[in-house]
């Protein structure tokens, strides 16, 4: 026996696979007809009442599915068992898409009218924050900012020459010892290697001097590298802010009461200022300056290690010598200069415990900010 398959079969629910008898392929092409009709009106259906009616209309006591099944009738009985089978099919397919859309109705906010509610909260979209060593260049450059310092940048990996030479920390000099320093591995016609990553923000103060005459007031910040071992409070990559100022008549007060000032603005009005002799071959005199620790107000405890006082940065008048060397006249200029390691001022700030946190990349620290 050949067999056709039903012109408008279309629901995978439906294979009827029908004699070839003319009486049972007309009653296949219902039964097909009768199935998509309804499926087509069933997914229009939108509340409970409309999928009753829809209930009654096509799977009811007196609907289309149950006149379909009756009219086995006029089959040829050598065809009824199969097309028995293929009425069945039409039904059980009707039912169980009745069912799923009755689940679907009855799913809180599926219903047309449910399903755009517009007095919901909207889904808040995250949004990043400043990283902590970004907000605290800003906040340093905005307050030497309003004292009348400038920022400039300046290169990354540097010369020797502005690195060490022309602050006054020649060739052989002790003084590198104290930069453990990245060089470039590339030498030049003398056999050394002139070029490094800066080991600080200082070789701006000569290219900033052999660009301008003064008076100068600039302020540098930027990243610095270090051969350097990590751990919680060195990092082989860190950042600082350098400054620096001259003109005609600055002297030693001039220093101490811009940093004074910057100290006020970055840690409070109440601070107490310490300066003590140090060394640093482009400044003479050079100092270092702490604050009275913030925590245990001078007493002593674990952030200041026991001595009252934080250290926060270096500093100084500059060197005659490199006054001179980007042709300056030393008897007639004076200036001063200082350095400042941003992560240092950020862990005292934050009360941050490891350096480590800030380039980590770590997003339960870094959403605190
Ligand atoms: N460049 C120094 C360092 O990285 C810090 C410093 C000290 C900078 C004294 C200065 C200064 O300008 O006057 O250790």
């Amino acid at each position: 026996m050949t067999r056709l398959r039903a012109a408008t079969y279309n629901q995978p629910a439906f294979t009827p696979f029908l004699p070839e008898s003319a009486i049972t392929q007309e009653v296949a092409a219902r039964a097909a007809e009768l199935q998509s009709r309804a499926l087509k009106e069933l997914s229009t259906v939108s509340d409970a009442e409309g999928l009753e009616a829809w209930r009654v209309a096509y799977l009811g006591r007196k609907s289309e599915v149950t006149l379909l099944k009756r009219s086995i009738t006029d089959v040829p009985p050598g065809d009824r068992r199969e097309f028995g089978q293929a009425a069945n099919a039409v039904g059980e397919a009707l039912a169980s898409a009745f069912e799923q859309r009755r689940a679907d109705i009855e799913r809180p906010g599926t219903k047309d009218s449910d399903a755009l509610d517009v007095t919901l909260p909207g889904r808040p979209s995250r949004i990043g924050s400043i990283h902590p060593i970004t907000s605290t260049v800003r906040e340093i450059c905005a307050a030497f900012g309003e004292m009348g310092f400038g920022v400039v940048e300046g290169p990354e990996v540097e010369l020797d020459h502005y690195n060490f030479e022309k602050l006054n920390i020649p060739r052989h000099h002790p003084a590198r010892d104290s930069f453990n320093t990245l060089w470039i591995d590339k030498t030049g016609d003398d056999g050394e290697r002139p070029l490094l990553l800066r080991t600080h923000t200082s070789p701006m103060q000569i290219r900033t001097m052999e660009r301008q005459e003064p008076p100068v007031r600039v302020i540098v910040p930027g990243k610095v590298y270090r051969y350097e071992a990590t751990d919680a409070t060195h990092e082989w990559h860190f950042q600082q802010i350098e400054g620096l100022a001259v003109d005609e008549g600055v002297t030693f007060a001039d220093l101490k009461g811009t940093l004074y000032e910057f100290a006020r603005r970055m840690f409070g009005a109440e601070r107490k200022v310490r300066f003590r002799c140090d060394f640093f071959p482009f400044v003479e005199p050079g100092v270092d300056m702490s604050i009275d620790c913030f925590k245990c107000g001078g007493e002593g405890c674990r952030i200041c290690g026991d001595t009252g006082w934080i250290e926060i940065l270096g500093a100084g008048m500059v060197h005659p010598n490199v006054l001179e060397g980007v042709g300056y006249d030393p008897q007639r200029y004076t200036g001063f200069a200082f350095g400042v390691g941003i992560e240092r001022i950020c862990m005292i700030k934050h009360g941050i415990d490891d350096i480590r946190l800030f380039y980590a990349n770590d997003l339960r620290f870094l959403r605190q900010f």
